[in-house]
C-alpha cells in the first residue's frame, strides 16, 4: 500500500509538472503518448483505442489533444487540426474564446464553486439574461452541467405540472443516455439493451405532423393523455435532419389541444448553430420548457439548462430542492455562460452560422454533384452539417481521410455513413475553403480507391456498429 502511494505520488507530480507546461524532450513526448493509450486500453475503454481515429489514422504516435484556439487544434506533437466537429457541438464561440476565458479565469480566482447557502448572483444573472434571450415567456431556468440532466429535470417538472406519465418524442430523435432521457431516445441501438426506463413513452416518425395527431390522439383514447412532447427543432444526432417549416407549429397546435407541454430540446441547435438563436426561431414558436446546452457553456465550462415558463415553474416552488444537484448552477459554469451569451450576440454569431452554412452547403452540393457515387446527400442549416454516404465503411473512410488532411469531423452515434460538420460559428471563410478543399480530395480518394471491407465502427468512436441496428 505504502509502495503504490509513493507511485502514486511521483505519477501525479509527473502530470502536474506536465499539466504546468514543463518542456519535454521529443523522447519524453513519444513515451507520455504510449503511456496514455495503454492506459486508455487498461484503464479507460480498449473499445476507443480499436476505432479512434486519433490512433488509427494519425500515423507512428497517436494524437493526444493538447491545446486549441478559435477552429485550430494541436496534438501533443504540435501537429495542427481544423475543428470541423465543434466537440458535437459546444464550440460555437471557438475554443477558448479569450472573453469566456477571462470571465472564467476571474471568477476561478475569486471562488470556483459555491458553498450552496449564500445567493449565487451569477446564477441570477445567467437566469434573467436568458429570460431576455429564449423565446415567448420563458424564464425560469435550472441549471445543470450536461444536455442529458437537462432533460432528465425537463421530463420531471413536465410530469409534475401535467400530472400525467406519458411521453412522445420521435424517431431519430437523441436527447441522452441517462435512464429517463434514454427512454425517450428514438435509436433502438441504446435505448432497447437498457429497457424498462420510463414506463410509457411513444415514438412518432420525424416531421410527419398527421402521424404525430395520430400518436396524440391514441394516447388519450386510452387513457394515457400525453404529458409532452419533446423534438428536436432540427436534429443533430440523426444527421441534420430538418423538418417540414409547418412541423414544429402544428406540433405547438396539437400540444396546445391536448394539454401536453412542448419541449424543445436546443441543446444542440441552440445559441445561433441553425442560423438564428435558436433552432424554434425559425418557425416562430415557443416551447412550454427548452433544454439549451453544449455551447450555452461558451466551449469552456460544462453548462446546461432547462428553463420554462412562471406559470409551470410554479410546481417547483413549495420545494424549491424538489429537483437539485450540488455541482449545477456553479459560479465558474455560470460566468461561462454569460460570457457566451455575450459573444453570441457581440459577434452575431447566429447571422455567421447562416452566412457561412449557405456557403458551405453549396460547397459541399456542388462536390455531391461532381462525387455523386461517394457523397449521396447534403443537408443542413447554418452550421449543422450532415453529409450522407452510400455505406458505413465510406462514411468511415470519409472522416479517416479527413483525419489524414488534418481535419476533424465524426459520424453520428450509430451510422458512420453519416457525418457531421459542425465547426465554430466564427470560424474564418479561409479555413472552410481549406475544408472543401479537403473534402474534394478525399472524395476524389475515395472514388478512386477500394473501399475498406473490413467492419468498421462508427465513426463517432464510441461504439462498433451494432448488428442489426436500427435508426
Ligand atoms: C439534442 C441533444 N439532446 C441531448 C443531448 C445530451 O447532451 P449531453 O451529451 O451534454 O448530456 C445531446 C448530445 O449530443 C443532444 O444533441
Amino acid at each position: 500500500m505504502r509502495l503504490r502511494a509513493e507511485k502514486v505520488l511521483e505519477s501525479s507530480n509527473r502530470y502536474l509538472d506536465l499539466i504546468a507546461g514543463k518542456p519535454t524532450s521529443e523522447a519524453e513526448s513519444h513515451a507520455f503518448i504510449n503511456e496514455t493509450v495503454d492506459a486508455y486500453e487498461k484503464h479507460v475503454n480498449r473499445g476507443f483505442i480499436t476505432y479512434r481515429k486519433s490512433v488509427t489514422e494519425a500515423g507512428q504516435f497517436a494524437a493526444l489533444e493538447w491545446s486549441g484556439h478559435g477552429s485550430v487544434v494541436l496534438d501533443s506533437l504540435g501537429r495542427e487540426y481544423i475543428d470541423c466537429l465543434g466537440g458535437f457541438g459546444i464550440f460555437s464561440a471557438g475554443i477558448n474564446h479569450p472573453r469566456v476565458v477571462k470571465a472564467v479565469t476571474d471568477q476561478l480566482q475569486r471562488m470556483a464553486l459555491n458553498t450552496q447557502e449564500l445567493l449565487e448572483p451569477w446564477r441570477a444573472a445567467l437566469a434573467k439574461l436568458l429570460s431576455d434571450i429564449t423565446p415567448g415567456e420563458l424564464s425560469c431556468s435550472f441549471f445543470i452541467n450536461n444536455g442529458t440532466d437537462a432533460v432528465e429535470g425537463a421530463i420531471k417538472l413536465a410530469r409534475l405540472y401535467t400530472g400525467r406519465n406519458t411521453f412522445l418524442s420521435t424517431i431519430g430523435g437523441f436527447h441522452g443516455k441517462s435512464m429517463g432521457s434514454l427512454s425517450l431516445m428514438g435509436k433502438a441501438t441504446f435505448r432497447e439493451p437498457f429497457r424498462g426506463g420510463l414506463q410509457d413513452v411513444r415514438f412518432a416518425p420525424y416531421g410527419d405532423a398527421i402521424a404525430l395527431r395520430a400518436e396524440f390522439e391514441k394516447a388519450e383514447a386510452v387513457g394515457t393523455p400525453i404529458a409532452a412532447f419533446i423534438v428536436e427543432p432540427i436534429q443533430g444526432e440523426a444527421g441534420a435532419i430538418v423538418p417540414p417549416s409547418d412541423y414544429l407549429p402544428q406540433a405547438r397546435e396539437l400540444c396546445d389541444r391536448f394539454g401536453a407541454l412542448l419541449i424543445a430540446d436546443e441543446i444542440q441547435t441552440g445559441m445561433g448553430r441553425t442560423g438564428k438563436l435558436w433552432g424554434v426561431d425559425h418557425s416562430d414558436i415557443a416551447p412550454d420548457i427548452m433544454c439549451v446546452g453544449k455551447s450555452i457553456g461558451g466551449g469552456v465550462m460544462p453548462l446546461a439548462a432547462f428553463i420554462s415558463t412562471p406559470k409551470i415553474w410554479e410546481v417547483l416552488v413549495p420545494n424549491p430542492v424538489i429537483h437539485s444537484t450540488t455541482f449545477g448552477g456553479n459560479p465558474i459554469a455560470c460566468v461561462a455562460g454569460i460570457a457566451a451569451i455575450n459573444v453570441t450576440l457581440e459577434e452575431d454569431l447566429p447571422r455567421q452560422a447562416a452566412e457561412k452554412g449557405e456557403l458551405v452547403i453549396k460547397g459541399l452540393k456542388d462536390l455531391q454533384a461532381r462525387f455523386p457515387g461517394v457523397l449521396t446527400a447534403v443537408r443542413g442549416m447554418g452550421l449543422l452539417i450532415g453529409l450522407e454516404f452510400p455505406s458505413d465503411p465510406i462514411g468511415y473512410a470519409f472522416a479517416a481521410g479527413l483525419f489524414r488532411r488534418r481535419v476533424l469531423v465524426a459520424g453520428t452515434y450509430s451510422k458512420a455513413r453519416t457525418i457531421r460538420i459542425e465547426p465554430a460559428l466564427n470560424i474564418p471563410m479561409a479555413l472552410l475553403n481549406d475544408l472543401l478543399n479537403r473534402v474534394e480530395d478525399t472524395l476524389r480518394e475515395i472514388g478512386a480507391t477500394t473501399l475498406p471491407s473490413r467492419p468498421v465502427a462508427n465513426s463517432a468512436e464510441h461504439e462498433p456498429i451494432l448488428e442489426g441496428a436500427r435508426v
